[in-house]
């Protein structure tokens, strides 16, 4: 299975060194960053690709585009994991939609162009008999929309609710547990890389929200916006609100809920007895889905990272290529 992949951050980077030291049977043909890209239908060698980035800060050469690695690469399946833009998707909404027209597989683990374009990116999918999967865009390494689509299949989803955001459960975490304030503890959440490029996504409970939508849109094809979710962040919280919680042996998580039979769709603070299977620490995501027949289940793992979103990047490939390419 040959690969391109557009954005070489830190989740590029942990694809390709997964790919170049796992024997997965994938070929990367095609990178591109912000600023440069190379192109080798035989298969680039990884190894230096990361080398050169980690020392000159380019994956390839000046002048080599996204556009170019689209139209010009030789691939099967278009990883697309440049940064979030969640206002216009773009430009990796741009991308998607060429590569979906050229017949091309996309996986991507970018939040806009799932929240935002649902519906007309499967319809062009589905159109060209490709496929588009995005396991990255929630939770992280764990499975979820795998879990939702295939492992709960014929079950009847009446509830979801969950930590869908790492970056506010960190910041919740270390004001309990240290008594950091939430600007001590926001910086730490930076520094350690999982806040997005503008953590005000983060702690107004925005990015929270998307992950929503998209779960909503994708699994009950409720075709809702963020305008649909009623959101509150945690940015108004204190350490006084906090405290009082730790008075009655509970803490605050922010949580996300979605009673699909109802549209209901909601972000908030919500007090939880300490243990409680919701109370995770620092970075991690947990979600409860409760069912008719499989009852209640719970998934905990991590939300975000290099290696951690690389994962669902690759389970994704792996899934088109057993799944579908090798039965069609
Ligand atoms: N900023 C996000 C988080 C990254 O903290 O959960 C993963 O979507």
């Amino acid at each position: 299975m040959r690969i391109a992949m557009l954005g070489f951050g830190s989740v590029g980077r942990g694809i390709a060194e997964a790919v170049s030291e796992k024997d997965l049977g994938l070929s990367i043909t095609a990178v591109a960053d912000s600023r440069s890209g190379i192109i080798d239908a035989d298969g680039i060698d990884i190894r230096d690709v990361l080398e050169r980035k980690r020392t000159t800060g380019l994956c390839g050469t000046p002048g080599i585009t996204a556009e170019d690695v689209i139209e010009s690469g030789v691939y099967d399946v278009l990883v697309e994991v440049t940064p979030t833009n969640a206002d216009s998707a773009e430009p990796a909404l741009g991308y998607i939609t060429c590569a979906l027209t050229a017949g091309r597989h996309v996986v991507t683990s970018n939040k806009g162009p799932v929240a935002l374009r649902y519906d007309a990116l499967m319809q062009l999918a589905v159109s060209r008999n490709v496929q588009l999967r995005y396991e990255a865009t929630v939770c992280g390494a764990i499975p979820l929309i795998q879990a939702l689509e295939i492992g709960l299949a014929g079950n009847t989803i009446t509830a979801l609710n969950g930590v869908f955001n790492g970056t506010c459960n960190y910041i919740l975490t270390r004001m309990t547990d240290e008594g950091l304030s939430y600007s001590q503890a926001l910086l730490e959440a930076r520094e350690l890389g999982y806040a997005e490029a503008d953590p005000t996504y983060d702690v107004k409970g925005i990015d929270a929200a998307i992950k929503l939508v998209i779960l909503a849109n994708s699994i009950w094809g409720l075709n809702v916006s963020l305008d649909d979710v009623d959101i509150t962040g945690i940015d108004g919280l204190t350490t006084d609100a906090l405290a009082l919680a730790e008075d009655l042996d509970c803490t605050i998580r922010l949580i996300g809920e979605i009673i699909p039979e109802k549209r209901i769709l909601k972000v908030s603070p919500r007090v939880l007895s300490k243990d409680h299977s919701l109370v995770v620490r620092d970075t991690l995501n947990a979600v409860t889905v409760e069912t008719d027949m499989a009852g209640e289940i719970t998934l905990i793992g991590r939300g975000a990272g290099s290696r951690e979103t690389a994962s669902a990047i690759i389970a994704d490939i792996l899934f088109i290529r057993d799944c579908y390419v090798e039965r069609t």
